[in-house]
């Protein structure tokens, strides 16, 4: 059992940040493993025996990644209880940037400004599957320094535009999902709430197993007509690698970050971890012994949102009245890099 007034490196944490607000968005158009059957070759059966999807949302056409984006800050903001001119910095998640350049936490800034949002620093990561829990890292050292008290991270994708439907590219394509979810982390004087600790990792040797390579800056130019027509437009995955460093990776994580912070599985309310794989988050949990319901997923609805998927989940939890003040969660993703990372908290 963990002494919950110390951080995991035995020091007293008297300021913390904390989760004061969730929000979260899903375009309205619901996409099932029977429309998308109707597109490629590939059946509803494949789809729910090997990753647990039903279905997921795609935006329409003309809808952005900071659209999204968007509506679930507003969210998050009104369930937070702070006003719009109290943001102090955003960081945005995505792996699906509006543009190349200029980030996404810009637009985003300037569709909030209407809301108050002043014109405070705007931070993208780019770590994809785990880019919200190294976000949740990044505002919660800034929390603690005592340099901002109030950090809104999103965490959005719009991936329905950049799948390849075809026979070629059916193995990522059934996987993927649009939307976004946000959270106002904020700073809390005392022990009872906010984050204990977060953990991130990467191993860049694994860099080609799940990546896309449609620009690669040492071509000249970085994107040709080849480029279009050899396949490099579309993300490519060794969905075995994936699977098989994903177990492994978040089984260890989620041990090392209970003994870190002296917790033990027991003591957890819930595992949160990201929506890649139903049968990955299966597969730690029985690693685990970690029962079945206090694992959260909700891949069946919306398939893998990347950036977004732990913030909606965590939304969806708070907003249906499972979470209490003081709950024991940890967050876990495993994504491309590769990395992987955690976040161990109190509600
Ligand atoms: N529909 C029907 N058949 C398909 C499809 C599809 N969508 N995709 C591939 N197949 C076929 C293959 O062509 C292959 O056919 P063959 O036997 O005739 O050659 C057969 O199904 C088996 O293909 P495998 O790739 O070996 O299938 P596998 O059992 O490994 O499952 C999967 C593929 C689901 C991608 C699995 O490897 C996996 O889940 N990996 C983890 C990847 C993941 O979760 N990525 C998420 C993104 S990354 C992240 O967020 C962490």
């Amino acid at each position: 059992m963990g002494t919950n007034n110390q951080d995991y490196k035995g020091q007293i944490a008297m300021i913390r940040s904390y989760i004061r607000g969730t929000g979260s968005y899903l375009p309205p158009g619901v996409v099932s493993n029977e429309d998308l059957a109707r597109r490629m070759p590939t059946t509803d059966e494949w789809i729910r025996a090997r990753t647990g999807i039903e279905e997921r949302r795609f935006a329409e056409e003309g809808v952005s990644c900071s659209d999204l984006a968007y509506e679930a800050s507003r969210a998050a903001l009104s369930d937070s209880g702070i006003e719009s001119s109290e943001i102090d910095l955003i960081i945005f998640a995505t792996l699906s940037p509006d543009h190349h350049f200029p980030g996404t936490g810009c637009y985003l800034q300037a569709k909030l400004s209407h809301l108050g949002v002043r014109t405070i620093g705007c931070l993208d990561v780019r770590n994809q599957c785990t880019g919200f829990l190294y976000s949740l890292s990044i505002a919660d050292a800034y929390i603690r320094a005592g340099i901002y008290s109030n950090i809104l991270i999103v965490g959005s994708e719009v991936h329905s535009s950049a799948l390849d439907f075809s026979e070629q590219g059916r193995d990522v394509a059934v996987l993927f999902g649009d939307g976004a979810g946000a959270v106002i982390l904020s700073r809390y004087e005392g022990d009872r709430r906010g984050i204990i600790s977060t953990e991130l990792h990467a191993d860049g040797h694994y860099a080609k197993a799940l990546c896309l390579d449609l620009w690669d800056i040492s071509r000249k130019p970085y994107i040709s007509g080849e480029s279009l027509t050899n396949g490099d437009m579309w993300p490519r995955m060794d969905g075995r690698s994936v699977f098989r460093h994903a177990v492994t990776g978040l089984t260890g994580l989620c041990q090392t970050t209970l003994s870190r912070a002296k917790y033990e599985i027991g003591d957890l309310k819930y595992v949160i971890p990201h929506q890649a794989n139903l049968r990955i988050n299966q597969a730690v949990a029985e690693r685990l012994g970690i029962p079945d319901n206090k694992v959260l997923n909700n891949i069946q609805k919306y398939a893998n949102t990347t950036s977004a998927s732990i913030p909606i989940l965590l939304d969806e939890a708070h907003k249906s009245g499972m979470l209490d003040e003081g709950d024991l969660l940890l967050l876990l993703a495993f994504g491309s890099g590769f990395t992987w990372a955690s976040a161990l908290l109190r509600w």
